[in-house]
C-alpha cells in the first residue's frame, strides 16, 4: 500500500484515515493534516506559490425528501499542476437555520462529520453512514451525492479540500421542498416542552421547522398566532396580518420570537415541517360515517392505514389535495383539505381545515394513506 513513502510520512498519512491503522492517542476528528508534506512522494516538501481553489456553481441546492442530491465541489490549482497532490477531502454538516449564519470559527466547531475521504478510500458517519459518496466525474470533482434524503438532511454543508499544503473550502446549502405546519396536543394549548413537540412532529411523519423553513411559509402566507417550538429550541410564531393579542398591530408583519426557551420546563406548540413522499392520501369511500376506532380499522381493510397529518399536509401542498369531507386522521384530529376555497368549505383561503380533537364516538369519514 502507498508505495514510495518514507515511514514517517505513511505515519502521518495513516493517522488522517479514521479507523486506519494507527489510531493515535488525541484523534480528534481524524482530520489532522499540520504534519503532513506534500511533494514528489519522497516526504520532501516545496512551495512554488501554487494555490488551490475549492469551488461550487451553486450556493443552494433544493430537493425532495427521499431522493438523491448532489451537492457539487469541484477543486484545482492556480496555476495548473503537473504532478498531481494528495488530496483529502472533508464534508461537513451545520445543521439548518444556522445556515444563514456567517461561518464563523465557532459555527465550524459546531459542525458535524459526513464523510471524510482520501484516495480512494472514504468513510460516512452517524446518519449519513451508507447514504453518501463522491461524485468525481472529472478529476477535482468531489461532489457529495446524498441518497434517500431525510426531512432532517436539510442545512449547511461544508466541503473542504486539503493537500498538506493548502486548504480551501466552500458550503452549499440544502433545502427540503416541503410544508410547515403548526401542530398542538390532544390535550389543548401549549402541552409540549421541546423534546415532546419533537416527537409530536415524529409521530405525524414530520421533523421540527427549521427557521428558515418557517420564514419561507410565512412569506408565503402563513398567519398563526400561537408560539411554537423550532429545530433551533427557539419559539417563534408568524404573523402577516399584525393585530393585538398576536405581538400588536404596531409591530411589522414576520416572525415574533420569544428566543431560547427552556428545553424541558417551558412548553408550547410546535411547528413541523414534513415532505413529499411516495404514496397517497385519500378519501375513503364509504356508506356511513365512522368513529375513531372504526376509521383506523376502515384504512387498514382497504390495504392502507389511516393518515397522520404530515402525510395529510404534504398531499395538500404538494399534489393539490382538495376535498371537502371532514376526516379522521391518526393522532385523533378531523381535518379536511382545500386548495380551492369555495362556499361551504371553511375561510376563503386554501388550507386543511382542522375541527380539533373531537370525541372519538363521534362520526365522520377517514383519510387514508397509501
Ligand atoms: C434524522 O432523522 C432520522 C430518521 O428519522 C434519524 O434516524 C436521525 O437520527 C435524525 N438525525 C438527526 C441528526 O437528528
Ligand atoms: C366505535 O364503534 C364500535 C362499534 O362499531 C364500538 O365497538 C367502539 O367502541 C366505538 N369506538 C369509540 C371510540 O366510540
Amino acid at each position: 500500500m502507498l508505495p514510495g513513502l518514507q515511514r514517517p510520512l505513511l505515519a502521518a498519512l495513516l493517522y488522517l484515515l479514521p479507523g486506519g491503522l494507527s489510531r493515535l492517542p488525541g484523534y480528534s476528528n481524524g482530520f489532522h493534516y499540520q504534519d503532513i508534506s506534500n511533494g514528489n512522494g519522497n516526504g520532501e516538501i516545496y512551495f512554488n506559490g501554487v494555490r488551490l481553489h475549492v469551488e461550487s456553481p451553486q450556493h443552494s441546492v433544493s430537493a425532495t425528501r427521499g431522493s438523491s442530491v448532489t451537492l457539487p465541489c469541484h477543486y484545482h490549482y492556480e496555476p495548473e499542476l503537473n504532478t498531481p497532490r494528495r488530496t483529502r477531502v472533508k464534508w461537513s454538516w451545520l445543521p439548518a437555520n444556522t445556515a444563514t449564519a456567517p461561518v464563523t470559527p465557532e459555527a465550524i466547531a459546531r459542525e458535524t462529520e459526513v464523510m471524510v475521504a482520501m484516495g480512494n478510500r472514504h468513510r460516512s458517519y452517524g446518519s449519513f453512514r451508507g447514504r453518501v459518496r463522491l461524485r468525481r466525474s472529472v478529476p477535482g470533482d468531489m461532489s457529495l451525492v446524498i441518497n434517500e434524503l431525510q426531512l432532517n438532511d436539510t442545512g449547511r454543508y461544508r466541503c473542504e479540500v486539503i493537500d498538506g499544503l493548502e486548504d480551501d473550502s466552500v458550503t452549499v446549502e440544502l433545502e427540503l421542498r416541503g410544508v410547515v405546519f403548526p401542530y398542538f396536543s390532544q390535550k389543548g394549548r401549549y402541552h409540549f416542552n421541546f423534546f415532546g413537540a419533537q416527537q409530536a412532529c415524529q409521530d405525524q411523519d414530520a421533523t421540527l421547522a427549521t427557521f428558515e423553513q418557517l420564514y419561507a411559509a410565512w412569506e408565503e402566507g402563513l398567519d398563526w398566532c400561537n408560539a411554537g417550538w423550532l429545530a433551533d429550541g427557539t419559539v417563534q410564531y408568524p404573523i402577516t396580518a399584525p393585530r393585538d393579542g398576536c405581538g400588536g398591530v404596531d409591530l411589522a408583519p414576520g416572525l415574533r420570537s420569544y428566543g431560547q426557551r427552556h428545553r424541558l420546563l417551558h412548553s408550547y406548540d410546535a411547528f413541523c415541517f414534513s415532505a413529499s413522499v411516495k404514496g397517497t392520501v385519500y378519501f375513503l369511500k364509504q356508506r356511513t360515517r365512522l368513529n375513531f376506532t372504526e376509521a383506523v380499522q376502515a384504512c387498514s381493510r382497504d390495504g392502507s392505514q389511516i393518515s397522520r397529518v404530515g402525510q395529510m399536509f404534504t398531499a395538500w401542498k404538494l399534489t393539490g389535495l382538495d376535498r371537502c369531507d371532514a376526516g379522521w386522521l391518526a393522532d385523533g384530529s378531523v381535518r379536511y383539505p382545500i386548495t380551492k376555497p369555495r362556499d361551504n368549505c371553511g375561510p376563503p383561503e386554501p388550507g386543511v381545515r382542522s375541527f380539533g380533537f373531537p370525541p372519538p364516538y363521534l362520526k365522520f369519514g377517514v383519510y387514508c394513506y397509501r
